[in-house]
């Protein structure tokens, strides 16, 4: 947090802040610290442009530029403007410093992008992905050198004791106090193994539980069975944040798993309208689904073999 707010400080005095990259694993807290050094910048400075994109929704340079001219400039965006009208919007119309966030970045499909933002007077990223990966490797040369990221941030998986502490902290905000004892805590913060979207997840499915069966607080006996019921829902959100490319490889796995990646995406290529590439659709979509755990590999035979990982996340209903 000390970091993305020492990057953005800049912007106190009117300046350009310094780009930055946050990355980590699941759940290790990069969305909600990016968000709140926005906001307490926002605090501190009133009314600075910022914009939230999150690039798993919006992939394009072009439904990034178009959120931009909507978020940091305001009044009507053009239905289906051009690349060319969002760009030459955004140049006219916003004037520095101020802040986007480009959350799931890895995503994002053309990085020329960063240049566009680059351009624009005074404005600065904070990008969020998993990997520390090379945002700028496929920008040209000239280009590449004149973009630059001043703060890297490795986030870690939480400890046991801080999401317990989370935890115990949202149960007395959110359920009252006496809600738990340490002790579910604890296991929670355990089974969550670092993950704190993990850790509430199952914190509340238990707390569902608890007050379904009548009780005014959660036994330790219904832990192991809300961890479960978390994952199906965590799995379930994640499928309804999923592109149309990677709802395409779960309907054909849904359909046809185990497949064999060359044929997974030869089918997936039959049934999407605009297919990218077998290398773009292996180190974009396929890891992000691999990821977030929706789908899983086996190898069989010196073949590795694709299938879902927890069955069709849209057919697991919320148990009340
Ligand atoms: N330090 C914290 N204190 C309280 N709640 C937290 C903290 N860090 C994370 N959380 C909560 O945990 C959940 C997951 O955090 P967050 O969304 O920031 O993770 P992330 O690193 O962005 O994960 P992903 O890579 O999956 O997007 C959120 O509900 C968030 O509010
Ligand atoms: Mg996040």
């Amino acid at each position: 947090m000390n970091e993305v707010t020492d990057a953005l400080a800049p912007i106190e005095d009117g300046q350009r802040a310094e780009n930055c990259f946050l990355f980590g694993p699941s759940g290790a807290g990069k969305t909600t610290v990016a968000r709140a050094a926005v906001r307490e910048l926002r605090r501190e400075v009133l009314d600075v442009p910022y914009a939230y994109v999150n690039c798993w929704r919006d992939y394009t340079r072009n439904a990034v530029l178009e959120r931009l001219s909507r978020d940091l400039v305001g009044g009507a965006v053009p239905r289906s403007a051009s690349t060319s009208t969002l760009l030459d919007r955004v140049h006219r119309d916003f004037n520095g410093p101020g802040v986007v966030i480009l959350d799931e970045v890895d995503q994002l499909r053309e990085t020329e992008l960063l240049y566009d933002l680059h351009e624009f007077r005074g404005l600065s990223w904070i990008g969020i992905a998993n990997d520390e990966v090379d945002l700028l490797a496929d920008l040209d040369e000239r280009v590449r050198s004149r973009v630059s990221v001043g703060y890297r941030v490795r986030f870690d998986r939480y400890g046991e004791d801080t999401i317990a502490e989370i935890l115990e902290r949202r149960a007395r905000e959110g359920l009252g106090p006496n809600a738990a004892s340490d002790e579910v805590f604890e296991t929670i913060a355990r089974l969550a193994d670092g993950d704190a979207r993990m850790g509430i997840t199952t914190l509340r499915a238990a707390a569902r539980k608890a007050s379904s069966e009548g009780l005014s607080n959660i036994p330790r006996r219904l832990v192991e069975d809300s961890i479960s019921e978390a994952e199906r829902e965590i799995a379930r959100k994640t499928y309804s944040k999923l592109n149309d490319h990677q709802r395409v490889v779960v309907d054909v796995l849904q359909e046809e798993a185990p497949l064999i990646q060359r044929d997974l995406h030869e089918r997936y290529s039959e049934r999407h309208d605009n297919p990218v590439s077998l290398r773009y659709f292996r180190d974009t979509h396929l890891s992000k689904l691999e990821h977030y755990e929706l789908i899983t590999t086996e190898s069989r035979s010196g073949k590795k073999y694709y299938d879902l990982a927890l069955g069709h996340p849209e057919q697991h209903k919320p148990i009340q």
